[in-house]
């Protein structure tokens, strides 16, 4: 199989594509797995619907791509610790990944990839959206990306939180299971833009989550940067929307895109099983 015999839909002109041919119940062929592969590398979010799958069979799909990660903030299933349960009730107020990030980011080597898979979402509303970084840098001016391309940037897991993050995502209702890690807090540099190991294609690697401030300058003076390259990735033309249904798994690339997750069903329920994979240090 390769990539023009899977069943493509983009999503928009710029990120995402569904498809449709693919059982990931099932064992997948070295045909059909680098089929998803170079498709993940051209689309950056892939999106599967009607997918039965277990906790342990998202962990294996997981593998295809790389070793799963076990998130430090929050306690996994029992017998597959690398998942991890988001479940908004009708009780909470606030969700998980309610802004604009890049997973991990904040890691020494964040996660490379991202596989969401829902159980139980609202009638309306819940959507995840998504930015393609690459496309963002590419618009930008030669002499912004020149400046950039210099740039180095400090990533915190605490941004957004005021400190404490473990104890903020333990007041989120449905995430009370969470038991936090003894690790509090993470801090990495990285280049704000930065290469992708497969395609050598540059994205920016910024967002407001995340990035502090630049190196050796502070939170003050960078802000201003960081919001308007924050705001000028997720210009519409640079992103998709992904409405979510029951048994809808998605992948996504976090080497070159960003996602937020929509706070807009109030009273509802959502619940999603995710999952993330180990990455490289960002060049
Ligand atoms: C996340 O930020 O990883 C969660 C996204 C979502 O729940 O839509």
């Amino acid at each position: 199989m390769t990539a023009s015999a899977l069943n493509l839909r983009p999503i928009s002109g710029s990120i995402g594509a569904e498809i449709s041919n693919v059982d990931l119940s099932q064992p997948l062929g070295n045909a059909e797995q680098d089929a998803i592969h170079d498709a993940l590398l051209d689309k950056h979010v892939l999106v599967f619907r009607g997918q039965e799958l277990t906790p342990q069979k998202q962990v294996d799909i997981a593998r295809l791509f790389g070793q799963p990660a076990i998130y430090p903030f929050l306690k996994g299933l029992d017998g597959t610790p690398e998942v991890n349960e988001l479940l908004k009730t009708e009780e909470d107020e606030i969700n998980f990944g309610g802004s604009w990030h890049s997973d991990t980011a904040y890691k020494a080597r964040p996660d490379m990839g991202t596989l969401l898979y829902a159980l139980e979402v609202p009638d309306a509303g819940g959507d995840t959206l998504f930015a393609n970084m690459q496309r963002a840098y590419e618009a930008l001016s030669n002499g912004m990306k020149e400046m950039l391309d210099e740039l180095i940037a400090v990533y915190s897991s605490e941004k957004g939180y005021g400190g404490n993050r473990a104890a903020h995502m333990k007041s989120l209702d449905g995430l009370k299971s969470a038991v936090p890690t003894n690790i509090e807090s993470f801090e990495s540099e990285h280049p704000v833009v930065r290469t992708h190991p497969s395609t050598g294609r540059k994205s920016l690697y910024v967002s407001r989550s995340h990035t502090l401030r630049f190196k050796n300058m502070t939170e003050a003076e960078s802000a201003p940067l960081i919001n308007y390259l924050s705001d000028f990735a997720t210009r519409p033309e640079f992103t998709c929307r992904l409405r979510w249904e029951p048994k809808t798994l998605a992948i996504w690339d976090n080497r070159c895109t960003n996602h937020f997750a929509i706070s807009d069903y109030a009273g509802k329920r959502r619940q999603m099983h995710r999952v993330t994979i180990e990455g490289d240090r960002p060049i």
